[in-house]
């Protein structure tokens, strides 16, 4: 198996995450103790990306239940239930978007429930919760991998050149994003070491640039052949590359129709994919589909601080890291962290479980049917 980077590095007990916002500049691991870092980490996007938050929030929880039962500091089975469910209500402030970090803090919160109803013992309800923390780490490789196997064989199958695909993809969905591997990410490398691959381009992702800092830095580090365009340049980069032949995203919260949100700027992406005839396809595990949300209307987009669209932040010649100022002084900021995509814009989510398409002559998904 090729080499991919890490951004979570875990043993029982121990968190470090790679500081995202330090990329692609410098490499820097970060301790993570206890909820409270976990929280920040999230917050200030130090860890970002809707797989990769859900498991950094649950083994921020394990790192710091794990210590307060080595000091005894659990005094009986309600003391560790009662700071284990607040935590996790805490760590679902940290972002509101990506419905993977829930999806977690409701699977921890029903086990601590049921374990601590036959607990004798505080550190069974503790020991309990650090082994699932633990297991979703290990599961969102195996589903990552299964995306990118079913998403290649799915370009594979449905573009009209296969012997000349490039793709372009938004954000960052890869390694850094998720416990390893990627989902949109995950489906280029799978084409790329199929062989498959001519070409992967990848958008900067303003505001926050995730696709120039982060996603270009992996596809370098594993050498795949790309290109990096700005956010404006994707339909002229369609119109004038015929070997483009699908735009891949992850997602941050699907709804049960299929509805998509993810990175803003994802939305005129579809746009552009559809006008230009081209496959436009999510990937995304399982646990980025919300059935409790019939369409895409409920879903509560985050809104970030203007800071991070009026200042850049890069190396100087003296690769001493500076923030400047880019925008006039004095002007209003809109800064809305995603959009929503509407399903009849996608051609198929791919999952760990297979690729969803719809029904002929629908323009919605039926993800219930597809996840039952
Ligand atoms: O604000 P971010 O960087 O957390 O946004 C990330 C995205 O929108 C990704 O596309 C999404 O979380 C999928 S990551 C596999």
């Amino acid at each position: 198996m090729s080499r991919t980077l890490e951004a979570i590095q875990y043993t029982r007990g121990n968190l470090c995450i790679l500081n995202q916002l330090a990329l692609p500049h410098e490499t820097i691991f970060e301790p993570v103790l206890n909820v409270q870092d976990g929280h920040a980490a999230i917050k200030t996007m130090k860890t970002r990306g809707a797989p990769a938050i859900a498991i950094v929030a649950a083994l921020s929880l394990a790192v710091d239940a794990h210590a307060r039962l080595e000091k005894n500091e659990f005094g009986s089975v309600d003391q560790a239930k009662e700071f284990l469910l607040s935590s996790l209500d805490y760590l679902k402030t940290s972002r509101p978007t990506a419905v993977n970090l829930f999806d977690a803090a409701a699977k921890l919160a029903t086990l601590i429930n049921n374990v601590a109803q036959d607990a004798k013992e505080s550190s069974q309800v503790v020991n309990a919760c650090i082994e699932a923390a633990e297991q979703m780490l290990v599961d969102d490789v195996q589903d990552n991998k299964n995306i990118g196997k079913y998403g290649a064989e799915y370009i594979v199958n449905n573009v009209r050149d296969k012997s000349n695909i490039s793709v372009l993809t938004h954000c960052n969905t890869g390694s850094l994003a998720t416990a390893g591997w990627g989902t949109a990410l995950g489906i280029i490398r799978d084409l790329h070491h199929n062989g498959q691959l001519k070409h992967a381009f990848c958008t900067e992702t303003r505001p926050y640039n995730q696709g120039s800092r982060l996603t270009a830095y992996e596809l370098v580090y594993e050498s795949i052949p790309s290109t990096l365009i700005c956010d404006s340049m994707a339909s002229a980069l369609l119109r004038l590359n015929p070997n483009v032949q699908a735009i891949i995203v992850g997602a941050d919260r699907v709804a049960a129709n299929g509805d998509t949100a993810n990175k803003i700027g994802t939305y005129q992406l579809a746009i552009t994919a559809k006008h230009h005839g081209i496959l436009f396809i999510v990937a995304a595990p399982s646990t980025s589909i919300d059935l409790s949300m019939q369409s895409g209307k409920e879903i509560v987009i985050e809104e970030r601080p203007a800071n991070e669209l009026v200042t850049t932040t890069g190396l100087l010649e003296d690769n001493q890291s500076a923030t400047v100022r880019t925008a006039a002084q004095g002007i209003h900021v809109w800064n809305p962290s995603f959009d929503v995509t509407p399903s009849d814009l996608v051609s198929a989510i791919v999952t760990e479980k297979g690729v969803a398409v719809k029904q002929p002559g629908q323009s919605e998904f039926d993800l219930k049917s597809f996840l039952s």
